[in-house]
Parts: structure tokens; C-alpha cells; sequence
């Protein structure tokens, strides 16, 4: 099916769609971007989406190109055109598109921000069979720039490593900088010992994940405590569960890190039950 999409004001069919070859995401990576999920028809954590787009246009001097609140209207007109019930909506705003190709941003007065979203459905996406199965992942050395905090399209690298991971036959890569664990390539990662769940503290060196800083608010509900520090990959392996975090996968379960089983190598329950509280409650505060 032809999916509806969104470009600079007009909803269009995917095909008709068109962006200029001279637009600085194409030339530069000069773009920010968000995924958000959708449930039952309904928008997860999008406001908590929609303050990081903002933080990460102001970090790269990008003007906003519409209010937060007319972002809502797109998105749920999206939905609606396109009739997803489980899936995402991809968000993406660029400097826009100058006259010619230049290092030096153009003057924002004459070039306006490009904003494009479109929907990915994605029936089963909450009650996935990798989810029941536990994911694989692989380290490899975190070689991007040092300003993960801001969400840009710069996803080589991540791209990348996803290869590497599927190259050794897992599933994802986690990345390792001066020995510890940064995140993995599109999601936050963790680990569980006793009742305690540990991951990264945040700062530049890591994106600031909108699922993460709603699965530690939901860690007291399943009476668990929360540390965020610097970890290994050794620590990890030696855990009792670990588990990564990202809108498109929710909660996920790692059974594997580097060839070494956690536990069982099968998903442990505080795993599991996180991921049951952060579907349940944010359903419940879906917009
Ligand atoms: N990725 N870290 C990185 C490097 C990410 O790319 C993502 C999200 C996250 C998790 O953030 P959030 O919980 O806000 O989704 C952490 C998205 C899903 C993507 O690139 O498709």
C-alpha cells in the first residue's frame, strides 16, 4: 500500500514525495531526527519526544519549523491517513535546502527547515517473538562524534554496527568507549544484578532515550533500584539479566553479550516484567 507522507506542509502519496539534492541533511547529515511509537492507534511518550526534538534543533541553531503542537496534528493525521494501530513515525527536520552546496549554514532567513515524517506499520510490534526470545549482542568500539546527545542523522556508524552484529551472527552491537559501555546503536543499554538496574549515566557521550527515562521512573514499581554509572562489558556478562531500550523496541531482553549467556540465556523475569509495566503504562498515558 501507498503510505501518506509528510513534506513541508502538503500529505502526500510516498512517490510524489520530493526533497532537493541540495538540502544539508543530503549533503552534510545537517538533520535532527525522532521515532516515535505508536499503540492502539495512539502516540507513545510524544511529548517527551517532542522536548527532545526541540533541545536537539537549539543545540544545532535549526529554527523549529512549526509548534510542538502542530507536530502533534501531523502525527496524528498520519496515523488516521495511514491507519496504524502498532508501528512508528519516522520525524526528521533538516536546515533545509540552499541554492548551492556550502560548509557555512545558510542565512535562515531566506532557508527555511525541511520537515518530512512518515508512518511505519508495524502489526505486532508490542507483543514481539524477539522479545520472548531474548536478542544477541556483540561489543564494538564507539567511534562517533562527541555529540550523541543530539539526535542527528549521522547514522553511519550505527549502520555500521549493525552490520558487524549481523555479520557475527547476533543482533545488535553494544559500543565500548575507553573501556565502557556507551549504549547500543539505536537504544540504551543495561544490566540487572539483585535488585538493581545499571546503565550509563547521562551526559554527551550517550543519547538521552525517551524510553530509558520512562523505564527508570517505572523501576520503583517493580520494586527495583536504579544505579547509572560507567559499566564494562565483563560486568555485564557476569550479570543476572541486561536489556536495551528504545521506542521502536520498548523493553528487549539480552540473553547473549560478546558469546557469553546471561543466566539462562533466555529473558529473565525483572526484564520482562519492565517491559509489561512500561507497555501497560504508557498505553494508558498514550495521546
Ligand atoms: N533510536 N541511543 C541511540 C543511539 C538511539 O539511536 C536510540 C533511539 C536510543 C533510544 O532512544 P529512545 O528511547 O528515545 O528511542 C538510544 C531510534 C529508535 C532509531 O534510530 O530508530
Amino acid at each position: 500500500m501507498t503510505r501518506t507522507v509528510y513534506v513541508n506542509g502538503e500529505y502526500l502519496p510516498e512517490t510524489e514525495a520530493k526533497v532537493s539534492i541540495f538540502d544539508r541533511a543530503f549533503l552534510m547529515a545537517d538533520g535532527v531526527y525522532e521515532v516515535t511509537s505508536v499503540l492502539d492507534g495512539k502516540l507513545i511518550d510524544f511529548d517527551g519526544h517532542a522536548k527532545r526534538l526541540q533541545r536537539s534543533l537549539s543545540e544545532l541553531d535549526i529554527a523549529a519549523p512549526c509548534t510542538m503542537d502542530e507536530l502533534l496534528d501531523i502525527h496524528r493525521e498520519l496515523v488516521k491517513l495511514n491507519n496504524i494501530e502498532e508501528g512508528m513515525i519516522y520525524l526528521q527536520v533538516t536546515r533545509g535546502a540552499p541554492d548551492d552546496r556550502d560548509f557555512v549554514f545558510p542565512d535562515p532567513e531566506t532557508t527555511k527547515p525541511t520537515l518530512v515524517l512518515f508512518t511505519q506499520n508495524k502489526p505486532g510490534l508490542a507483543d514481539s517473538p524477539a522479545a520472548k526470545k531474548g536478542i544477541k549482542v556483540i561489543s564494538i568500539d564507539d567511534i562517533r562524534w562527541g555529540r550523541r546527545d543530539i539526535k542527528t542523522v549521522q547514522l553511519l556508524y550505527p549502520s555500521m554496527g549493525k552490520m558487524m552484529a549481523k555479520k557475527a551472527g547476533v543482533d545488535d552491537a553494544w559500543m565500548v568507549e575507553d573501556g565502557f559501555v556507551t549504549e547500543g546503536t539505536s537504544n540504551n543499554a543495561y544490566f540487572i544484578k539483585g535488585n538493581k538496574i545499571v546503565t550509563r549515566a547521562l551526559s554527551n557521550d550517550i543519547l538521552h532515550g525517551i524510553t530509558r527515562a520512562a523505564v527508570l521512573r517505572f523501576a520503583a514499581e517493580a520494586q527495583m533500584e536504579v544505579e547509572e554509572r560507567n559499566f564494562t562489558i565483563e560486568e555485564a556478562q557476569q550479570a543476572d539479566e541486561a536489556f536495551i531500550t528504545s521506542a521502536s523496541t520498548f523493553v528487549m531482553p539480552v540473553v547473549e553479550i560478546d558469546g557469553v549467556s546471561l543466566g539462562e540465556g533466555v529473558p529473565g523475569p525483572r526484564a520482562l516484567r519492565l517491559r509489561e509495566i512500561y507497555l501497560d503504562e504508557s498505553r494508558k498515558a498514550a495521546v
